[in-house]
């Protein structure tokens, strides 16, 4: 598998010029989201970012959501924006495979004043997803991009109607304009997902071209 251009990954498909500005118009998180947005620099963890964790805090606050499930929560910093946006009475599943990246959330969460409204599930994302029964307000997938034509699948009966799918990633990197090749399986996983959401009579997805590409799709 081709890898990603490491430049193209840190800025996403943006210009680099406008990519910062986007980010320096916005006010200073506190200092927890500071914190994390610090630890994902230093340590190369693929976070959502400032700019894409206020489209997230939008979505969960215009529609009023309540049960969130995300698919991939490595630190908590969307979960933290979701946990936040929604309020004290929501429910925020986290799911990590990795316990050190788990605890490391547990840590942020509490400090940021959200744990008591999130549920930290350790394992295999869509594992933990098919364990978890009902339906959800919003379902945010931010997993291993190969996984997202079957996350789909999953995630669509399970979404109330007026709830929203988003995902992380759809752009990658820009690379979507391109012919996959045979074995470019994230490549051709992501141009699936995308393929597939607006073939969906159920969906009706928006992708928002911020940061690394932002799929939101409304059940109707
Ligand atoms: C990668 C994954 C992500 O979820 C992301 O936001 C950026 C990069 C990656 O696997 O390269
Ligand atoms: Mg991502």
């Amino acid at each position: 598998m081709p890898r990603r251009n490491p430049r193209a990954q840190e800025e996403g498909i943006l210009f680099p010029a406008m990519g910062r500005y986007l980010d320096r118009i916005l006010p200073p998180r506190d200092a927890v989201l500071a914190e994390m947005e610090a630890l994902a620099r230093r340590d190369h963890i693929p976070i959502i970012g400032p700019a894409c964790g206020r489209l997230l805090a939008l979505s969960a606050q215009l529609i009023r959501a309540r049960r969130i499930f995300e698919m991939g929560s490595a630190i908590g910093y969307s979960t933290t924006w979701l946990a936040r946006a929604a309020g004290p009475s929501a429910k925020v599943y986290y799911t990590d495979a990795d316990p050190q990246r788990l605890a490391q959330a547990r840590i942020f969460l509490r400090r940021a004043g959200v744990l008591k409204r999130v549920e930290l599930l350790l394992g295999d994302a869509i594992e933990s997803f098919r364990r978890t029964p009902g339906k959800f307000d919003i379902i945010f997938m931010d997993i291993d991009k190969e996984q997202y034509p079957e996350a789909l699948r999953l995630a669509l009966p399970r979404l109330r109607r007026g709830g929203l799918l988003i995902a992380d990633n759809v752009l990658w990197s820009g690379h979507v304009v391109r012919r996959a090749q045979a074995g470019d399986r994230t490549l051709r996983a992501v141009q699936e997902f995308n393929r597939a959401i607006y073939a969906s009579k159920q969906l009706f997805p928006v992708i928002v071209p911020l940061r690394d590409g932002v799929a939101i799709c409304r059940k109707g």
